[in-house]
């Protein structure tokens, strides 16, 4: 059945976990919808995984669209969301409902997310009045990376924490559907997650959220350029993938590959006429 908004309203009312796993293609995002998972994450940490870059900041509207669409081509129940990159609604309210709308539109998002808390309020407000879901992001937020200084555990003084659960609250109350919560001390996110009527979901932020995200290639250890701490590794499909490469590369080379089984036919008496 199609999760949707109310799926993770049910679920957080009801103490059931929410499971999100991101994907940036369609294969990945099948065997991710097929394995129950609710929902589909198109981060924008695709800049990373898939396009090599160090940072999100280079991710583009298009880039999003384009992964976003053959997600959401691949995904027939999980509820599908499409990050809005960095730029796309930061700089007005008027870019962000007209971006939001592509990611919708193009992109066939079921929601949208962006980084921020109180700044980024009116922009929830009017996104989510045009009719699209958002979902809120705050902690580590990497767009800010520069901002940051690099990335590190947020919310750990006093003050941090009690502009954590202000802004948590403000985006709340701005209208978004949920609150993902990176990087934050395990006490804050449970705090967080207590006084929200909306579900949290942690990356790095404890077992007491609503419930977990992770990025796909972390989860099957196929991306080792950084491993944060929060990721467990629950395969090591790097070195399958590894193993599997250098086979095809022996099998090719020596000639074993392809095999008769792997080859078409053609009529003997009509090879030796083109002779
Ligand atoms: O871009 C992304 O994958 C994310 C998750 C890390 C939450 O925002």
């Amino acid at each position: 059945m199609k999760k949707t908004v109310t799926t993770f309203q049910k679920a957080k009312e009801e103490g059931r976990k929410i499971t999100m796993l991101t994907a940036y293609d369609y294969s990945t995002a099948k065997l991710v919808d097929a394995s129950g998972i609710d929902s589909i994450l198109v981060g924008d940490s695709l800049g990373n995984v898939i396009l090599g870059y160090e940072d999100t900041i280079s991710v583009t509207m298009e880039d999003m669209i384009h992964h976003g669409a053959a997600v959401a081509r691949g995904a027939k129940n999980a509820l599908v969301v499409i990050d809005m990159p960095f730029m796309s609604y930061q700089t007005s309210v008027y870019d962000a409902v007209v971006n939001a709308g592509r990611l919708m539109k193009e992109g066939r998002a079921g929601a949208v997310k962006l980084e921020g808390g109180r700044s980024v309020c009116p922009q929830i407000k009017s996104i989510t009045e045009a009719g699209i879901p958002v979902v809120a992001h705050l902690g580590l937020t990497p767009q800010s990376i520069n901002a940051f200084g690099g990335f590190k555990v947020q919310g750990k003084s006093e003050a941090a924490a009690k502009k954590l659960i202000e802004d948590a609250l403000a985006v709340q109350e701005a209208g978004a559907m949920a609150l993902v919560l990176e990087c934050v001390p395990a006490k804050l996110a449970a705090l967080v997650t207590e006084k929200l009527t909306i579900p949290t979901i942690g990356i790095g932020a404890g077992n007491k959220c609503d419930g977990q995200v992770l990025v796909y290639q972390d989860l099957l250890g196929m991306f080792t350029d950084f491993v944060p701490k929060f990721v467990r590794q629950f395969a090591n499909v790097g070195q399958v993938m590894a193993e599997a490469f250098a086979a095809y590369d022996r099998a090719v080379k020596d000639g074993s590959f392809p095999a008769e089984e792997h080859t078409y036919q053609i009529e003997d008496e009509v090879i030796e006429k083109l002779y």
